[in-house]
């Protein structure tokens, strides 16, 4: 059973390529997020952008994982940013199971403008038992080193080794 979980949302591909791609370097489980909102085109991105910006975010789909998320040794969040937050998804589910995460979390951000958003760290802090997180990264994916940020981001996580 892995001793780490890699929890995502993702509505175009993109946090989902990501989430994989750190999940094959740390033998991570890997569980996707989801709202059960249709959110495709531009009347999806429009609801999205709406529901970013709401207090009270729609209720997560149910989802399952191996064990408790208490029991976990690491919990990797990632999400997309939507109007400078992190998705409503990603807000569902620290507000709903924020107060049952392991000690150490990290979180993935993907967005499409330069920014960092490292403010959005400290917004998702909010929800955790025992802030702040472990390691964050903010990726764009257009940057060109973006497969290099992951690798690292995979190493320092596994404290510097990396399975073959
Ligand atoms: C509603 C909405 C709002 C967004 N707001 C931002 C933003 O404020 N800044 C930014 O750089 N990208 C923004 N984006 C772009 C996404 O963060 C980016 O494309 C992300 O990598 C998409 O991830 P996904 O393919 O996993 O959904 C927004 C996208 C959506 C749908």
């Amino acid at each position: 059973m892995a001793d780490i979980l890699c929890l995502y949302y993702s509505r175009t591909g993109t946090t989902r390529a990501v989430a994989e791609k750190v999940a094959e370097l740390l033998e991570a489980e890997l569980v996707e997020l989801t709202d059960g909102k249709a959110r495709k085109g531009v009347l999806g991105f429009l609801a999205s952008g709406m529901d970013a910006m709401k207090k009270t975010p729609d209720r997560l789909r149910p989802f399952q994982t191996e064990k408790p998320l208490e029991d976990y040794e690491h919990v990797i969040l990632a999400t997309p940013i939507w109007a400078g937050r992190c998705s409503s998804v990603m807000h569902a589910f620290l507000l709903a199971h924020g107060r049952e995460l392991p000690e150490k979390v990290s979180y993935i951000i993907t967005h499409m403008s330069d920014a960092s958003y490292e403010a959005v760290f400290s917004q998702m802090d909010r929800y955790l038992p025992l802030p702040p997180y472990q390691l964050a990264m903010s990726l764009q994916p257009r940057a060109v080193e973006w497969y290099q940020d992951i690798y690292d981001f995979a190493r320092i996580i596994r404290g510097g080794a990396l399975p073959e």
